[in-house]
């Protein structure tokens, strides 16, 4: 086995501190659902198979999610690079999206999960577009969870259409620049109102934000899985929740005791 050099750990929870008593549970998961194409790549099968995989895996976490008491649960479904993908991959993936919206929804709606979308959607196809506006009417009552999915979604997009929102108003005579805080500029993203994650996890075991949430995720806690997608199963998600509860948060402060 390959020696690690001083430093550097094999497991990188052992140098976490863990806290003495769990921590309440998260208010905000974020997913970054990896490993659909690896899924179905192992049983030879296409990778769009690995996809509707998927989408049973993100109605169960949603469900179970909700069960266990988080109030906002993200789910990031593709991203502005994912264009980049063969256009057949793109049109499966926005065809499951109708797939489940269609399927869905309503269901949603009788549980009490409110859903919104985040990301550029007037880049996404006409039809889709107005099935997302009816899915957030449809469910905008829902009390229970927010699920928010991230489509056509980029951190440094999002970041520089913010900025370019407040710049507009500096150049305007409406705003001094002086006056622009982090608050302020949390307002004009995809996730105003809505809690930095407290929570992200990236399944399939690799370790990056992929142009995610990179505001938002400040003080965010972060778990790799190596399980691919389709596999991510109800346990899995507990045992995300279990790690976390044992996390020490400090914001920047110091280690409380206790
Ligand atoms: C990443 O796996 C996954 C995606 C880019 C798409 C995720 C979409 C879904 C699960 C279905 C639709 C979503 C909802 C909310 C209904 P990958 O294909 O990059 O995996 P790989 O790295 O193994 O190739």
């Amino acid at each position: 086995m390959r020696r690690l050099l001083p430093g550097f750990n094999a497991l990188p929870e052992e140098n976490i501190p863990e806290r003495a008593e769990p921590r309440p549970l998260p208010t905000h998961v974020a997913i970054i659902m990896d490993g659909n194409g690896r899924w179905a790549t192992k049983r030879n099968l296409p990778r769009i198979a690995g996809h509707k995989r998927g989408v049973n895996s993100v109605r169960k976490i949603t469900r179970h999610a909700k069960a266990r008491g988080v109030r906002y649960l993200t789910l990031f479904a593709f991203s502005t690079e994912n264009w980049l993908r063969p256009t057949e991959e793109v049109h499966g993936l926005f065809d499951l999206l109708r797939y489940y919206i269609r399927r869905e929804c309503r269901t949603l709606a009788r549980d009490g999960v409110r859903i919104r979308f985040i990301g550029d959607s007037s880049e996404l196809p006409a039809d889709l577009q107005s099935m997302i506006a009816e899915a957030e009417a449809l469910t905008a009552t829902g009390e229970a969870m927010t699920l928010i999915v991230a489509l056509n979604y980029g951190a440094r997009g999002e970041i520089v259409a913010a900025t370019k929102r407040l710049a507009a108003r500096v150049e305007a005579g409406e705003l001094a620049a002086d006056a622009i805080d982090d608050k302020m500029l949390s307002m004009e993203m995809y996730t105003a109102g809505f809690p930095d994650p407290d929570l992200i996890v990236r399944t399939s075991g690799e370790q990056r934000l992929s142009n995610f949430m990179l505001w938002q995720a400040a003080y965010s806690e972060f778990l790799f899985v190596d399980s691919h997608w389709p596999d991510f199963d109800e346990e899995s998600f507990d045992q995300c929740l279990d790690r976390y509860c044992l996390r020490d948060r400090r914001f920047g402060g110091l280690r409380k005791s206790g």
